[in-house]
């Protein structure tokens, strides 16, 4: 019905209207700003005559209202806008950072955060974000780790596939689903040297294995549209690359969206060197399949020459507009343009304390206990004295992360007051922050000015540490220390924060150090000297809350890192699916190996790992064949037993090896994993089916296909420490 309805407008549409549908513009905070009628703005008239199809940056049921009005009353077709924005983690009440978040694998909880995300943005007039963000992120250095799901093509396709079935729900059309966008197609985070928007040089193998299955992933659960890249790769801008867009996006993945560039990555093609006008740009990006322009306005420009010139085959314009439209008939925009701007909706759903529990709940799950020498942790609800020091220990505003949306400044509970609200009247509570960590302004688009001098907060933080049993350091990264533009070389403490926890160990070495950033940090000395660490990430909203239900064992830690924690920065970018190269270990002694010669070469922390306040037992590995026809399901089962003191759940992890292949495997390949609860002593039997299909990789063939030959199969409770047996796959035809 639906593309009855699509094709009957399209019929009706001039040339002009078309590419109208095809512009997206930017309205900013200020909506007076983009309709005044100042001759230089040329927006108003563009909106009455059908030049523009989607809107971002504008929001707020007054708002979308006002600008969707202008477009309902002056039009000739009267064709709805769509209002896109940054719902990345939230809208108003923001849950974790999405690497934080993802360390939570719990895929139930990571659907509810982007189910209340649409719920808040679909109040308040959105009809789409911008999320999620599924670019596999396998270097530290690079600022937008924050918002991926880390190192791994299968953990990242999975989640890919929760957050667009909560953006989305069943069906899109209800007021309070919003279309996703998997973003950024493709491999933008693999530019080099982790930089943000830097050049990207990877291989077929690596794009088809590595970069493309969560995208996949997304396309298969119905994701309504896709992004593309500010990056090249090999030599083409992903805006440009019809490889990506027509051949795989929309050819062998027959995916029916669309696909709207970056910010200007239409005419950012020209600064790459590789169009040499704004026609020129255009004529490629919709070659390429880029159907909607983001803000560069090459469409608005080039198209309608274009194709008078018979340069561009109309063609092309209608199949990006009936893309568009379709998702605007999906979203029920025709039946009710205004369906998504209801001010009661507004003011009931938005921020709600309901929406805050969720937010505290899936924010608990996703801390990750590093250390915990001599169970320093749980600390007791009532221990005599504790000591909260550290820059972002008081800080209400950094556990909000990047890309907030609409949060309120400061509007997270910090973790004194987590504290403060835990623990029992009797213990004393003292706080001194021993430093500032980020000075001046900060905002999403300035640089951020860190503290590297000032110290004269450090002997009344020495002073608090030396009378108290327990200190609580919250150290680690300000929020616009990570996000787009925010790549770093140094991913140590920045400022005085190592010097401030050095001085605090001389009195004091009873510390918990609470580590809040949005990337995997350097932390050789804290791994080596403190005895708890925990990553809490930025949490969102309820953080504070949150990590004192983990520091005061209200729940028994149960994340797992999405993603490696190097040693040292030399490494990055570091992975545990990594391949085994020709020299993997040394011979004889000698260094003519693949290494370091001053760091060893696996992670601090690995992939997958996650301590909890109990102990897990992994025991009786079993197959229940050696070999596997392709049309064969293997079961792999193993026993977790809780053998320590406390009910905890464990994140049960299945690894693969492929040993040959006509490309080379990786030496560990994530295939699988389960959640499971287990009181003291209690043991679970945990099953998994390989079949044929968890097999499959893009072969020298240039195929999706599974190679016969020797598997070896791992389980564990993270990618280091695991159990292994073997099967041989046959006759895979
Ligand atoms: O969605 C973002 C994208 O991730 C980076 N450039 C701007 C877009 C819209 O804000």
């Amino acid at each position: 019905v639906i593309e009855r309805k699509v094709d009957s407008v399209l019929s009706l549409m001039t040339l002009k209207e078309k590419i109208g549908q095809m512009n997206q513009y930017t309205g900013g905070a200020e909506i007076t700003g983009i309709l005044s009628e100042s001759k230089n703005n040329q927006l108003p008239e563009l909106l009455k005559n059908g030049g523009v199809g989607s809107m971002l940056n504008v929001l707020s049921v007054e708002d979308t209202r006002k600008v969707q009005t202008i477009v309902m009353e002056n039009s000739r077709l009267k064709i709805p806008l769509l209002f896109g924005y940054d719902v990345i983690h939230g809208y108003k009440t923001m849950f974790p950072i999405p690497l934080g978040e993802s360390a939570s694998w719990d895929l139930e909880a990571i659907k509810k955060s982007a189910e209340i995300a649409a719920r808040e943005a679909s109040a308040s007039g959105l009809h789409w974000t911008f999320a999620p963000m599924i670019d596999i992120s396998r270097d530290a250095r690079w600022g937008r780790i924050m918002e991926s799901s880390g190192e791994d093509p299968f953990l990242g396709s999975r989640i890919a596939e929760a957050r667009v079935r909560g953006f989305q729900g069943d069906d899109l059309s209800k007021a309070y689903t919003i279309a996703a966008c998997a973003k950024h197609f493709a491999a933008y985070g693999f530019g080099e040297a982790g930089r943000d928007y830097n050049t990207v040089n990877i291989g077929e193998s690596e794009l088809h294995n590595i970069v493309l299955p969560p995208f996949k992933a997304a396309a298969d659960a119905g994701v309504a549209t896709f992004m593309n890249a500010f990056n090249e790769i090999d030599g083409v801008p992903a805006t440009g690359s019809r490889y990506l867009q027509r051949d795989i996006l929309k050819g062998d993945w027959n995916w029916k969206g669309f696909v709207v560039s970056d910010w200007a990555s239409i005419t950012e093609m020209m600064v790459h060197g590789y169009a040499k006008d704004k026609v020129q740009a255009a004529q490629i990006a919709i070659e390429a399949g880029s159907d909607m322009d983001m803000e560069g306005h090459a469409y608005e420009e080039g198209l309608e020459p274009l194709v008078k010139e018979k340069k561009v085959d109309v063609a092309l314009i209608d199949d990006a507009v009936r893309r568009i439209l379709r998702v605007k008939f999906q979203l029920g925009l025709f039946d009710d343009p205004y369906r998504y701007a209801d001010a009661e909706r507004e003011k009931n759903e938005v921020f709600t304390v309901e929406n805050q529990n969720i937010a505290r709940d899936i924010a608990k799950k996703s801390i990750v206990l590093l250390k915990n020498e001599n169970n320093i942790l749980p600390l007791s609800k009532a221990a005599k004295s504790i000591a909260v020091i550290g820059p972002l220990a008081d800080d209400k505003d950094t556990p909000i992360g990047n890309w907030r949306a609409q949060a309120e400044k400061n509007s997270a509970v910090s973790v004194y007051e987590g504290i403060q609200d835990a623990v029992s009247k009797s213990t004393k509570l003292t706080f001194e922050k021993g430093a500032d960590l980020g000075v001046g302004e900060r905002s999403f688009l300035l640089p951020l000015q860190i503290n590297t001098t000032d110290k004269s907060g450090f002997s009344k933080a020495i002073n608090i540490a030396k009378k108290a049993e327990v200190v609580v350091m919250v150290l680690g990264e300000d929020a616009f220390q990570s996000g787009e533009g925010r790549s770093q070389t140094d991913i140590g403490f920045s400022g005085v924060q190592q010097e401030l926890i050095e001085a605090v160990y001389k009195v004091n070495k009873n510390i918990v150090l609470v580590l809040m950033n949005g990337r995997p940090m350097e932390l050789n000395w804290a791994d080596k000297n403190i005895p708890g660490i925990l990553e809490v990430w930025q949490l969102g909203s309820q953080s504070g809350h949150a990590i004192a239900d983990v520091l005061f064992g209200d729940y028994n830690p149960s994340g797992k890192l999405p993603v490696s924690f190097p040693r040292a920065v030399g490494q990055e970018p570091l992975y545990y699916n990594q391949k085994n190269t020709g020299r993997p270990s040394a011979g004889n002694g000698h260094v003519t190996y693949s290494h370091h010669t001053d760091t060893p070469k696996d992670a601090l922390y690995p992939f997958g790992y996650g301590l909890s306040y109990t102990s897990f037992n992994y025991a009786d590995l079993q197959l229940d064949k050696k070999t596997m026809s392709s049309h064969e399901t293997l079961i792999v089962s193993i026993n977790v037993t809780n053998i320590g003191k406390y009910s905890g759940k464990e994140v049960v992890q299945l690894y693969i090896r492929d040993l040959v292949g006509s490309r080379t495997r990786p030496v560990l390949e994530l295939k699988g994993f389960e959640m499971i609860s287990l009181d003291p002593g209690e043991t679970k039997k945990v099953s998994f089916t390989i079949n044929v299909e968890l097999l499959k990789f893009y072969t020298a063939n240039k195929k999706w296909e599974a190679e016969p030959g020797e598997f070896h199969v791992f389980v564990g409770g993270d990618s280091r420490t695991l159990l292994q047996d073997g099967f041989e796959l046959v006759n895979h035809n």
